[in-house]
């Protein structure tokens, strides 16, 4: 019954694809001879195969990537070539050109190196190139006649000569120009006859000089961007003849003075990054009554004065990042009059006094950070900034000095993922009210003179994935609900905003080195309590937070023995003990632990061997240091090797015995596992 049907269908299909080809071999255009040998010339100029390339077929119209044209005259020509990211290699030679009718090239994302010919730029048709993020050097070819270009990415090469005198020209009708990420240097910059350009991107590229006067020219421009070049000098008016400006980003680059007077003009500019740069003086009266700004960016400049921004009129403001000025005087309560404010970053200015009650209003205030302020009164700080429903990232480092961490009120943070006030000296104990922001994923309360012990509620953290409790004055035992924290016992689970990267500060010390991450959420998974007053052991349930990547306990005066269990910590990059009260001997089984780069146990009481065999090729001898009965065959034998024991009941060779056991049980589970994993024992199904 079923043999005819399957074999019937069979027939049928192979009937309907002969039917098709020979339909498709009658109706498809056999592209255009001059075409075809275009094609075979990029192609043998290519290191790598093109999939999808036939050349058995005459008809390149239907090879993967190209478009050829659907209207009767264009009927056999190709009109799009479009390759992007297909692993091409190899230089592209000057055959392409005879695709005379060519619309859009588009070979970026691809390994392709080598200096472009130079009729490449000789399209008479072409409307888009892009060559982007490729390993093209050399430079731009003097003469470029891409008489319809009107999109042209270079971006993310190695070009170096800048486009010629003759460019805008030859190509007028350029609308977007993307040469971010090559190495242009000193170039001038020849485009203010390309009067309809409205995207530029020069960033990345060393370029160096003024403020390039002639872009002023471009009266269409939306979106420019310069950032990270070395121009200099002083901010022109002349920027706000741009009255066409969406998109200004001039961050990373070496101009002095002030931000020019300017923002009346700029009526459709909603995004401004000045970062990095050395501005001084006041924040311009048109920028703070700006109603199309939705993005300010000038952190890092020498900018002063008091923070006055017109809520009023800056209706549309969501980021406001002005860390790193020299802004002083109280936080405005005006500020909070911003409602659509997501993102405020004021850290690292002279900004002083209390949070302003009025705080509260701002209910779409993710992220806010006053670090190193003169910020005073953290009660009435943490009792306003509750109100804002949507916090998600509260930093408040190095303010409030001396003061009390508020502890008998019933604060509750809804939405907190992140509370970071380390540096401030604060007093007191862990506040029972933080056991009430259930989505708190990152608490650092480091450096300051908070004491008592850690309340067992500390383990009922859902998505903590990063404490650090260091230097302060902790003490008695370490509780046993902390080694259950769900989120570093079972696969990490990251709340992660999609809205807004916000980059963080984590100091290594109170005055040492602060590292930078790109968001909270790219800090290691960690636990460090170093630097207080725990005593008691480190319990062996310590070795079921497998996904830790970092256990500092140094510092203390934790006592016992260092847990076997330890090694069960898989995913442990660096274990700091030392400078405890612990003694026995190191589990040799640590040598499992192949992520460990960095590991401690100085000044201990530890005696016995240190293992050898796996990371513990790579410790330093400063991290065994200081306990005065460890040995290791090369640094400090533990047995004279001149005094042959006559019976041999040592502790050494019970040792090596236990250890053999050990090795061989594995062995032999982990042999076992393997054949019934691999089916050699039992067949899968
Ligand atoms: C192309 O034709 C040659 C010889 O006619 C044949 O050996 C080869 O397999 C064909 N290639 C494809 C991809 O059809
Ligand atoms: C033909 O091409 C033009 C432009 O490339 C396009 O707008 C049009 O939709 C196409 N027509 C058909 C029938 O594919
Ligand atoms: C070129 O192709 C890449 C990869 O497919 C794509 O991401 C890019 O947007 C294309 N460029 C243009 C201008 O469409
Ligand atoms: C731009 O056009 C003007 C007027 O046609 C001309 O004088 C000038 O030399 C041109 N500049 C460049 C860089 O081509
Ligand atoms: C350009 O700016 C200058 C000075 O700000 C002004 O006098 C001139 O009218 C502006 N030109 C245009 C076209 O906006
Ligand atoms: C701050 O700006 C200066 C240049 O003015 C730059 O060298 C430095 O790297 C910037 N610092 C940060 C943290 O961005
Ligand atoms: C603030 O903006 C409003 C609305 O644009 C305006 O009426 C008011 O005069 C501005 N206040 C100041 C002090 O500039
Ligand atoms: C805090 O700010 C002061 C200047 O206001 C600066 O000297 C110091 O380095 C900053 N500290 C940190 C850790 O950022
Ligand atoms: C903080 O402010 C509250 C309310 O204004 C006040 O009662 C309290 O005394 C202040 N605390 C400190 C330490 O200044
Ligand atoms: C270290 O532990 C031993 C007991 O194991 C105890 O006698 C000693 O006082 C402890 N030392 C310190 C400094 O806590
Ligand atoms: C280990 O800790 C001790 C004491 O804190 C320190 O002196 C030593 O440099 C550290 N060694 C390593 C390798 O971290």
């Amino acid at each position: 019954m079923g043999i005819p049907k399957v074999s019937l269908a069979f027939l049928v299909l192979v009937l309907s694809i002969m039917f098709r080809q020979t339909v498709q071999g009658s109706r498809r255009p056999a592209c255009h001879f001059d075409d075809l040998t275009a094609l075979q010339g990029f192609s043998r100029s290519l290191e790598s195969n093109i999939g999808g390339w036939n050349w058995n077929s005459s008809s390149c119209c239907s090879f993967t990537g190209i478009t050829c044209g659907n209207s009767s005259v264009l009927k056999e020509r190709v009109v799009r070539l479009e390759l992007g990211n297909k692993r091409l290699t190899g230089t592209i030679c000057d055959s392409l050109v005879g695709l005379g009718q060519l619309r859009i090239l588009n070979l970026s994302h691809n390994s392709l190196h080598g200096i472009l010919p130079t009729n490449l730029f000789q399209f008479w048709n072409l409307e888009v190139l892009d060559l982007s993020n490729n390993h093209f050097v050399g430079s731009l070819p003097a003469v470029i006649r891409l008489r319809s270009v009107k999109y042209l990415y270079l971006s993310k090469n190695s070009f170096s000569g800048f486009l010629g005198v003759e460019f805008c020209k030859s190509s007028s009708r350029i609308r977007y120009l993307n040469l971010a990420d090559n190495f242009f240097g000193e170039a001038s910059l020849y485009l203010e006859n390309c009067t309809s350009l409205q995207y530029v991107f020069l960033n990345g590229n060393g370029l160096s000089g003024t403020f390039p006067e002639n872009l002023f020219l471009l009266q269409h421009l939306r979106v420019l961007h310069l950032e990270q070049n070395r121009f200099t000098g002083p901010l022109s008016y002349r920027i706000g003849n741009l009255s066409n400006l969406v998109e200004l980003d001039i961050s990373l680059n070496d101009f002095v003075g002030s931000l020019p007077d300017v923002f009346g003009s700029l009526r459709k500019l909603e995004s401004l990054s000045a970062s990095s740069n050395r501005l001084i003086g006041l924040l311009p009266v048109s920028l703070v009554n700006s109603a199309s700004l939705s993005r300010i960016d000038l952190h890092n400049n020498s900018l002063a004065g008091q923070i006055r921004v017109n809520c009023s009129a800056m209706t549309r403001v969501t980021l406001l990042r002005l860390s790193s000025n020299k802004f002083q005087g109280p936080i405005p309560a005006s500020l909070s009059s911003c409602r659509s404010l997501i993102s405020l970053d004021l850290a690292r200015n002279n900004l002083g006094g209390a949070v302003p009650f009025q705080f509260k209003n701002l209910q779409s205030l993710q992220f806010l950070s006053l670090n190193n302020n003169s910020m005073s009164n953290i009660s009435t700080a943490l009792e306003i900034l509750q109100h804002c429903r949507k916090l998600t990232i509260l930093v408040l480092s190095l303010n409030f000095h001396q003061e009390e961490m508020p502890s008998n009120v019933n604060l509750q943070f809804k939405s907190l993922k992140a509370l970071i006030i380390p540096a401030c000296h604060l007093t007191g104990s862990l506040p029972k009210w933080l056991s009430s922001c259930k989505t708190l994923q990152l608490l650092d309360l480091s450096w300051n003179s908070l004491g008592g012990s850690i309340p067992s509620w500390i383990g009922k953290f859902k998505y903590l994935f990063y404490l650090d409790l260091s230097n302060n004055f902790f003490s008695g035992e370490i509780p046993e609900s902390l080694t259950g924290l769900d989120n570093l016992v079972h696969t990490t689970v990251l709340l992660k905003e999609s809205s807004e990267h916000v980059p963080l500060m984590k100091s290594t010390g109170q005055n040492g080195p602060w590292l930078g991450y790109k968001d909270m959420w790219s800090f290691p998974p960690t636990i460090d309590l170093s630097s207080n007053k725990f005593t008691g052991p480190i319990r062996p349930s310590f070795g079921n937070l497998n996904n830790l990547h970092v256990l500092r306990l140094e510092e203390n005066s934790l006592s016992g023995t260092i847990p076997e269990s330890i090694s069960e910590m898989t995913n442990l990059e660096a274990l700091d003990l030392s400078r405890n009260n612990l003694s026995g001997e190191i589990p040799s089984s640590l040598v499992h632990l192949s992520f460990l780069s960095a590991f401690n146990v100085s000044f201990n009481r530890l005696s016995g061997d240190i293992p050898s065999g796996g990371q513990f090729l790579t410790f330093p001898e400063s991290s065994f240091e200081g306990n005065d009965a460890l040995c290791s065959n090369i640094l400090r034998p533990c047995q004279p090797p001149q005094i042959p024991p006559l019976v041999s009941p040592g502790k050494k060779t019970k040792i090596v015995d236990w250890n053999f056991g050990i090795g061989a049980a594995v062995g032999f589970v982990l042999t076992v596992f393997f054949c019934f994993k691999s089916g050699w024992v039992l067949r899968r199904g």
